[in-house]
């Protein structure tokens, strides 16, 4: 199977990138965020901290979390409930990132992903796919941008799903976010040795997709 691994900060365009170059490819596109956020929400409905290991760990036996993929397009379960909608407020972000960081909610979502990968020829995007879930991934790509393009991003984002929101507020959010997700003891956000380093902060939607087509089949020698 061919696995390629995309990681980087919140923001940085991995979902929508990911997403139509899967789709360039033929292969599934696993974004990995949902589970974490996924985790967060049953929390959250639970009445947990979710910063509070023990609290969140105590609950992960009754979880069950899975993906499915609909005509291509992944949708996230909570036991039988599609949940791929309500895992997408900002406070479903930071319950993610808080649980995130908690050595147990890793572990318990690591099997699912592995497998996945092991199965299908895929792109998976997350934090820490090139570094610890795919070490062995054939194509390994850090996507960043500044803070201030990826909150532009994440805002106009949100507006268009008809949410409200304030720029500065997600800028704070984004920044708080990453600050978490690079600083946690466990599988923190950070470039793998061997993954190539895109800047998305100059560029357009097309000139990324060219650069990361161009990067895979360099690495897997396939035209596709
Ligand atoms: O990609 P996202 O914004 O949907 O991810 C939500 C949170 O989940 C993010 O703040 C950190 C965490 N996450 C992680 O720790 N590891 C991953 N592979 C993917 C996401």
């Amino acid at each position: 199977m061919i696995n390629i691994a995309i990681d980087g900060p919140a923001g940085a365009g991995k979902s929508t990138i990911a997403r139509s170059l899967a789709a360039k490819l033929g292969f599934i596109y696993v974004d990995t965020g949902a589970l974490y956020r996924a985790v967060g929400v049953n929390a959250m409905r639970k009445g947990m901290d979710t910063k509070n290991a023990e609290q969140v760990t105590s609950i992960l036996g009754d979880t069950k979390v899975s993906l499915r993929f609909v005509d291509g397009e992944q949708r996230v379960f909570l036991g039988d409930e599609d949940v791929s909608l309500a895992i997408r407020t900002p406070e479903a972000s930071m319950a993610a990132s808080n649980v995130s960081a908690i050595p147990a909610v890793r572990e318990f979502l690591f099997d699912l992903q592995r497998n996945i990968a092991k199965e299908n020829d895929c792109l998976m995007d997350g934090r820490d796919i090139g570094t610890v879930v795919l070490p062995e991934a054939q194509v390994k790509i850090f996507l960043t941008a500044s803070a201030e393009v990826r909150a532009k991003r994440r805002y106009d984002e949100l507006l268009a799903k008809g949410m409200k929101a304030e720029y500065n507020d997600v800028l704070e959010e984004m920044i708080q976010r990453d600050y978490q997700d690079s600083h946690r003891a466990i599988a923190p956000l950070k470039q793998a040795d061997d993954a190539v380093l895109v800047d998305t902060s100059e560029m357009n939607l097309e000139q990324v997709l060219e650069a990361l087509e161009t990067i895979v089949k360099e690495k897997t020698g396939n035209e596709f």
